[in-house]
């Protein structure tokens, strides 16, 4: 009769069809049969998360809005009064449908999304997943926020403001390169965050390499940072490198592997058992080392290490890490991704993407307002490794203990930092001060402050 059925339409129209359709519409379509299953897991369906507003019947999916948006007063009660409703939820008791109880079913259906997510959709797409919108989340865990970093290698948004996490959240970046698109990072009101997360942001962003056509920038860059960001003790740095050099010796006709698992740092047994149970591509998560006889200008400092992003093996050094990109050529390559790989990131090894190619550290926005208990140590980390060339956002009110020799070292390392866009404490009398804008939280009731109440 002329008709033609929806199943016989060619998956790329079906496809496009299927971008129409809010993340709630492809849940369902995913129900349909087996093919729109797969077709529903697409990675390019699924760019751009918001758990927090889907729970709540917002299922809003494109980019994320303005940087600079000040959050609502009315939406920040409500998410404090829903946490607070759900820390105290006895589930034994007779809830009536009062404001009490929409909390809780609110919280309740975040949490089943959340687990929804990590467990069924990340493993699938998790590889083109560029946003992640966690802000005023009641139900999102260290835990959670640890295995979705680890499952999305190449995001470039993430905002987790006002949530209740920890530095254990970002343990997964605890290799060189493992957030290295990472562009935005709204950590507003996470007041459990200290010097130990951007110690590991740091390492994770990459080091921006150089030109060795530039002898000045070269000489700068192999100057010693005055404090190296460590995140492992020396013994067990010691004991890797020697593994590492025992195996070398074996097998020195060819590049090798190298797996460093260091199980008493777990965090506990339920992570070790979460993270197998995922079945994530092996391929997509992990990065390997390869060191091979060259003449890499880094060596002398020290071996490169490999760690797997199912097991919380912290373990990197910035006194062992090389981002030149002329010793890390092809005779001399150091190590490769295998990551999913994009045209613009593939370097001359074909298929796998060489380190040397990430540049700059794309970081452009730092919110960490109200995380009180970051101190200098933690705005000299960021500062090494190549500083922070594209940020232009800084937000560091409510950060009582920095003072101002760590604030102009690190705006030393940021050369596109925007005035207008830097933001810290009236008290203290660091570098932009005439033209900067000040503490953000002298109005807000819910952020710290050292002028709070006043
Ligand atoms: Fe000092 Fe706000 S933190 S003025």
């Amino acid at each position: 009769n002329g008709q033609t059925h929806i199943s016989q339409l060619p998956t790329e129209i079906m496809l496009r069809l299927f971008h129409y359709l809010s993340p709630k519409d492809l849940c369902r379509c995913s129900q349909v049969c087996s093919s729109w299953s797969e077709l529903a897991k697409t990675g390019s369906l699924w760019r751009h998360l918001y758990p927090v507003r889907w729970a709540r019947g917002d299922y809003y999916n494109g980019p994320p809005g303005d940087q600079d948006q000040e959050p609502d007063d009315d939406w920040v009660k409500s998410r404090q009064k829903e946490g607070l409703a759900y820390q105290e939820w006895d589930e034994d008791a007779d809830v009536d449908e009062s404001d009490g109880y929409k909390a809780i079913t609110n919280a309740q259906r975040e949490k089943r999304l959340l687990n929804g997510l990590i467990h069924h959709l990340l493993p699938a797409v998790g590889g083109s997943v560029k946003s992640i919108v966690l802000a005023y989340s009641s139900t999102v865990s260290s835990k959670m926020v640890r295995q979705i970093l680890n499952l999305c290698p190449n995001i470039s948004h993430l905002d987790l403001t006002q949530s209740d996490i920890t530095d254990a959240a970002f343990d997964s970046w605890s290799f060189y390169g493992a957030c290295h698109s990472l562009e935005h990072l709204d950590l507003s009101g996470c007041d459990k965050i200290s010097d130990y997360t951007l110690k590991k942001l740091s390492v994770g962003l990459g080091k921006t390499s150089i030109s060795d056509n530039c002898p000045n920038k070269r000489a700068k860059l192999l100057k010693a940072p005055p404090v190296p960001i460590s995140l492992m003790d020396e013994r067990s740095l010691h004991q890797a490198v020697r593994r590492h050099q025992a195996l070398m010796f074996k097998q020195r006709s060819s590049p090798s592997h190298v797996w460093v698992l260091d199980s008493s740092h777990l965090a506990d047994i339920e992570d070790a058992a979460g993270w197998r149970r995922l079945s994530v591509p092996e391929e997509e998560h992990f990065v390997q080392t390869q060191l091979v006889a060259g003449s890499c200008c880094c060596r002398r400092r020290g071996l490169r290490t490999s760690t797997m992003s199912y097991l919380h093996a912290p373990f990197v050094s910035a006194e062992v890490l090389c981002g030149h990109s002329t010793c890390c050529s092809s005779d001399t390559a150091l190590r490769t991704f295998s990551e999913p790989q994009t045209e613009s990131c593939r370097g001359s090894t074909g298929d796998f993407r060489t380190k040397c190619s990430h540049s700059k550290r794309s970081l452009r926005f730092l919110s960490l307002s109200g995380c009180y208990q970051v101190t200098d140590s933690g705005l000299r980390a960021l500062s090494q490794l190549g500083g922070l060339p594209l940020l232009e956002h800084l937000n560091l009110s409510g950060c009582l203990l920095i003072t101002e020799v760590g604030l102009q070292e690190l705006v030393s390392a940021c050369p596109s930092l925007k005035d207008e866009h830097f933001y810290y404490c009236d008290n203290i009398n660091g570098p932009l001060a005439d033209t900067a804008s000040g503490c953000q939280n002298l109005q807000c009731g819910f952020r710290v402050c050292c002028r709070s109440g006043e």
